[in-house]
């Protein structure tokens, strides 16, 4: 099953690209002594344990535990299958990926063609909409709106025109299969007679494109006030909403180059808030921030500043999205407009120059805005609602980590009611500790701790040796030749046999020590894991004859200890039963072992 690609082609691409390269855009990396670190970008943190090794070639987290090279990253990171991370690679490299295996590729195909036909849509609505013939009504109400002909371009604003056979002549003529592109949802069947026909019609078309810039869905808005607004491609194959910001792959350099990004709501506050020079703006599209949205949005920046609508939906919201973006280990902030206002009508009446300074440059701290927003729908002059108020405000401020912090908004709650900030200290240290105390409860029924480098110290000394052992053979052929000869596949711990008996196969072949190319071979995700765990220890640099058999004679004697241990035990067992025959062959073969 699956489609393959050939070794050698794995090879030269793993060869010619540089896994700091690939990785530095995803995530900020820092160097720190030989290795880069960063914060993980599969699970949230606050301090990085994510490194990244350029010379052996691998990343691993010792936080979650997940590591491999460069192939299982991609795969991880842009949720694809290995001969799509391969192909991605080698676009990459400008190595040629030929495919092979007829299931697949047919998806392969199908996809392919999809992706063709959305990208000659787009330049097919937005030549419509340029086009003085078609889209003149649909231009001027966009420029009324205040929208400019750079940035029509930029977003690749489109225009579908009154007709029920546009698009579908259009991909007609093509020779594109018109049953494709009714199943993402631009095309619709009618149902008596099965004849196909346009979905979108005089409408202006946003193409929302993925991470790579490739359109993967449309919105279309109506020109006047006409409900619904927007008509949406649904969710398909290429279009998972929650997975997908508007705007992203645009902004993406800026947001980088920033180390920030504005989060909007809609289609229109991207593109007006680019014309007034926020260009690493991207929208959620109107629905709640998913988690995997919140990864895309923390990847490549440190700083995520909120600016949704002003009203009372767009506030419930903003809320979510920081609770949503609260583990990720980033500064959030919230922008805010004066009530009712959204970000296009603010530019539209006070330009885009106070709308950079007033609404996006006064961007205020979550804390601040939770305390703003906490107030509503209660009365501060009602004695009840007032405790209620301080009492939910200490509890968000007891989830602040620095104590200047705390102690910032601590001072600034005592200031607004005339309190002692001794008392409020004392009651928000409470509220602190029984948090605490539920997090203690609810941690044992977490779940197992994942395989982690840095609980090395925590091993006994046999198991810390065999881990010493295969980081040193992962390095050294000769190494491993002398281990083979020495205790086999006779490893203590299951991962560490399995290892091992994976290292002496790849040597077998030929092959030269490449930790990177090595982790390739193993299949189960558990022990590429473990792989790239060891593979990141700090060892010797060059081991020592001595130290490579104190290792090997640690492991071998714990043998035979665990050995007399078993027999003692059943020497025992035969003299209670008395059969002292037994015993005393028992007893021979434990003199025997003592003496080896
Ligand atoms: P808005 O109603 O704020 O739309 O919804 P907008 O983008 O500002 O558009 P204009 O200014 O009225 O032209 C915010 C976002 O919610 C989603 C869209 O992604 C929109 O950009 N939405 C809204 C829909 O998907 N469908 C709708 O009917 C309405
Ligand atoms: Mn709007």
């Amino acid at each position: 099953m699956g489609l393959k690609v050939d070794e050698g082609t794995i090879d030269k691409i793993r060869a010619s690209v540089d896994i700091v390269d690939v990785i530095g855009e995803y995530v900020q990396l820092k160097k720190q002594g030989r290795n880069y670190f960063a914060l993980c970008p599969f699970h949230s943190e606050k301090t990085p344990s994510f490194s990244v090794s350029p010379d052996k070639q691998i990343f691993h987290c010792f936080g979650c535990g997940v590591g491999g090279n460069v192939f299982t990253f991609i795969m991880e990171i842009e949720g694809i299958s290995f001969p799509e991370a391969v192909r991605l690679l080698g676009e990459k490299a400008g190595i040629d990926v030929p495919l092979e295996g007829n299931q697949n590729s047919q998806t392969n195909d199908r996809l392919a063609i999809l992706y063709h036909g959305m990208e000659l849509l787009t330049k097919f609505y937005h030549k419509l909409l340029l086009d003085e013939r078609y889209g003149k009504k649909a231009l001027d109400y966009l420029r009324k709106r205040g929208f400019t002909g750079e940035a029509i371009r930029r977003f690749q604003i489109g225009y579908a025109v009154p007709s029920w056979e546009a698009a579908t002549r259009f991909l007609e003529r093509r020779n594109l299969p018109l049953p494709l592109f009714e199943q993402v949802g631009l095309l619709s069947k009618r149902q008596f007679d099965g004849k196909i026909f346009d979905r979108f019609r005089d409408r202006i078309m946003f193409p929302i494109r993925d991470a790579k810039g490739r359109t993967v869905a449309f919105a279309g808005r109506v020109l006047g006030d006409q409900k619904p607004k927007y008509l949406n491609t649904p969710e398909s194959n290429i279009f998972h909403k929650g997975r997908i910001l508007f705007g992203y792959d645009s902004a993406r350099p800026a947001i980088k180059r920033k180390n920030e990004v504005v989060l909007f709501e809609g289609y229109a506050d991207v593109i007006r808030a680019y014309q007034a020079g926020i260009d690493n703006g991207v929208a959620s599209m109107g629905t709640s921030l998913t988690e995997d949205q919140a990864r895309l949005l923390t990847r490549n920046a440190e700083k995520i500043i909120i600016c949704y609508d002003s009203d009372e939906a767009g506030t419930n919201a903003a809320f979510r999205a920081a609770e949503m973006l609260k583990g990720f280990g980033r500064t959030i902030k919230i922008a805010r407009m004066p009530a009712g206002l959204d970000p296009d009508d603010y530019i539209t009446r006070y330009g885009g120059d106070r709308f950079r300074n007033d609404v996006i440059g006064a961007s205020q701290t979550v804390m601040a805005f939770k305390m703003q927003y906490l107030k509503k729908g209660k009365n501060m002059n009602d004695e009840g609602d007032r405790l209620r108020y301080i009492e939910e405000v200490l509890r968000e401020i007891s989830t602040l980590n620095q104590a200047v912090e705390r102690d910032h908004y601590l001072r600034q709650l005592a200031d607004e009611f005339s309190l002692s900030l001794d008392a409020l200290k004392q009651q928000q240290y409470q509220i602190y500790r029984r948090r605490k105390q539920k997090e203690e409860d609810s941690r044992h029924e977490s779940r197992p701790i994942p395989y982690r480098n840095g609980q090395r110290h925590l091993l006994p000394a046999h198991l810390a040796a065999e881990r010493q052992l295969l980081a040193h053979m992962m390095r050294d052929a000769d190494i491993a030749a002398e281990v083979m000869n020495a205790i086999g596949a006779s490893f203590h711990d299951d991962l560490h046999q399995a290892l091992a008996a994976h290292l002496y196969a790849y040597y077998e072949e030929g092959r030269s020590p490449d930790v990177a190319a090595f982790i390739e071979k193993l299949e189960d995700p558990q022990l590429k894991q473990a792989a790239t765990a060891i593979a990141m220890m700090e060892i010797s640099e060059q081991a020592s004859r001595q130290e490579i058999e104190d290792y090997i004679a640690r492991i071998l004697q714990y043998g035979t200890e665990a050995d007399i241990q078993r027999k003692e035990r059943e020497r025992k067992e035969a003299e209670k039963r008395r059969d002292y025959e037994t015993a005393a062959k028992i007893l021979a073969e434990i003199i025997a072992l003592k003496k080896r």
